[in-house]
């Protein structure tokens, strides 16, 4: 096992390149399997959860493989299978963005349900609810969803839950879509940018698909897709992380790549702290100064206060010049970073899904444990400034989804190192 040990104190300042979206790059990859014919994804990241998808889709019969420049080259083969089984989807949730394309084009899905995770429950649902709109019959088999069509049939379906809609069930019923028979309509769609881009790839690819990006989205089903390439849009959690940590280490940082109107509720709330946030050339410029602003946070689907940057605000926010309260409204239980970022002298009060949080003067280097990708994230930010070491256990889980962090944060002035449980 590996951890990341981090010496307080440095300020960032340089350039960082961000990567391409992991949540976009899932489903993007799983929609290879309703595709005739060869398709080129160039900007993939050379994540844990990329190579996760990969072995996936290896088993489904999608033959992948990166080229010289990085682009990664994906071809269904066999169609034979059309299981994906829980020793799979449960080290990866965003499995079952399979299942609508095995549904379209196999007739049949298997899928494993994927249970709850560190961050909660995360039911499934409204995947299965979208599904079976097309005429699919749906049984529980063995802990599996197995979902089965002669032919699909689009429809008409509403796709809000409890805390909203839902971005991979968009996405699987948007894909499956794509080969039913005539016009589906998806209302409550998630709008998030990563449904847009997997709109963008199935269009390129020869669906016809219209309104992503807004609550209703039209689907136009077509007779088969053909291969294609696409650009993987960057990654707006990674640069959100990246804005946070030249906040958090009073730093100055140009973030090429990230893009503003994915961005906006995280740069209105970072000025309102008092970072000084900037269209780039290339991207996006953050400096701070040190004196931090409190605030109030709510998490909610795009364009809103996205999830993904709940944990990385805390750790922020934990230096703020007074109170800042953080209410979570996607996954209420998503706090196990609060207990960790105490250990290192921060004062934080979780009340229900709200977690109240008194700034300090300054956060301490401590042995921490990560407990999912962005609570590591949240972590690693508070290591950059807290006086002393700090060691983050468990990096497995922040290779999931971020490319080489520490390699990008020690090129901007970090001082954190990889190192493993056996190392001196
Ligand atoms: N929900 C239901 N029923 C469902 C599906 C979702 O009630 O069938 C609820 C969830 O419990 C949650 C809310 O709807 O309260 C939104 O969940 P959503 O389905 O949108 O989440 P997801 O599609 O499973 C994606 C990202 C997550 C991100 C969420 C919210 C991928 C692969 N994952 O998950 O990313 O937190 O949207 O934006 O796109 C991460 O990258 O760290 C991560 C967890």
């Amino acid at each position: 096992m590996q951890f990341f040990e981090i010496v307080g104190g440095t300020r960032l300042k340089g350039t960082v390149d961000i990567s391409g979206a992991k949540n976009a790059a899932l489903p993007i990859m799983a929609a290879s399997i309703l595709v005739d014919g060869e398709s080129i994804l160039h900007n993939l990241p050379d994540l844990a959860d990329v190579g996760q998808m990969q072995t996936l889709l290896a088993r489904l019969g999608v033959k992948s493989e990166r080229d010289a420049s990085g682009a990664m080259h994906l071809r269904v083969e066999d169609e034979m299978n059309a299981h994906a089984e829980y020793e799979l989807v449960s080290k990866m949730r965003a499995s079952v963005c399979v299942m609508g394309p095995l549904l379209a084009k196999r007739r049949r899905a298997q899928v494993s349900m994927p249970g709850g995770c560190a961050i909660g429950d995360r039911p499934i649902d409204l995947h299965i609810l979208g599904l079976q709109s097309f005429g699919a019959d749906f049984e529980l088999v063995n802990g599996d969803v197995l979902l089965r069509a002669k032919k699909l049939k689009g429809n008409e379906v509403f796709l809000g839950g409890p805390f909203g809609s839902s971005v991979t069930a968009t996405a699987n019923v948007m894909m499956a879509a794509t080969l039913a028979e005539g016009r589906t309509v998806i209302a409550s769609a998630a709008c998030e940018p990563e449904v847009v881009d997997l709109a963008n790839y199935l269009n390129a690819c020869g669906a016809r698909v219209a309104g992503a990006g807004t609550p209703e989205i039209t689907v136009e089903g077509v007779e088969s897709l053909h291969g294609a390439e696409h650009r993987i849009i960057p990654d707006r959690i990674e640069a959100g992380t990246f804005m946070i940590a030249a906040a958090i280490t009073n730093g100055d940082l140009e973030l090429h790549g990230a893009r503003m109107e994915h961005m906006r509720a995280l740069v209105d709330r970072l000025r309102r702290v008092g970072v000084v946030i900037e269209r780039g050339e290339k991207g996006i410029a953050v400096s701070s100064s040190r004196r931090l602003e409190p605030v109030v946070i709510t998490t909610q689907p795009f364009p809103g206060f996205p999830t993904d940057l709940q944990a990385q605000a805390m750790a922020l926010l934990c230096l703020a010049d007074g109170n800042s309260v953080i209410t979570e409204k996607i996954y209420p239980d998503r706090f196990l970073h609060v207990g960790e970022l105490n250990r290192m002298g921060a004062q934080l009060r979780k009340e229900g899904p709200t977690v109240i949080i008194e700034g300090v003067k300054r956060l301490v280097g401590a042995p921490v444990m990560a407990s999912d990708l962005r609570a590591s994230a949240a972590l690693i930010l508070a290591g950059l400034v807290a006086k002393g070491t700090t060691r983050v256990h468990r990096t497995y889980h922040i290779d999931r989804g971020y490319e080489s962090i520490e390699t990008k944060l020690a090129a901007v002035g970090a001082n954190i190192r990889r190192m493993n449980e056996t190392s001196p």
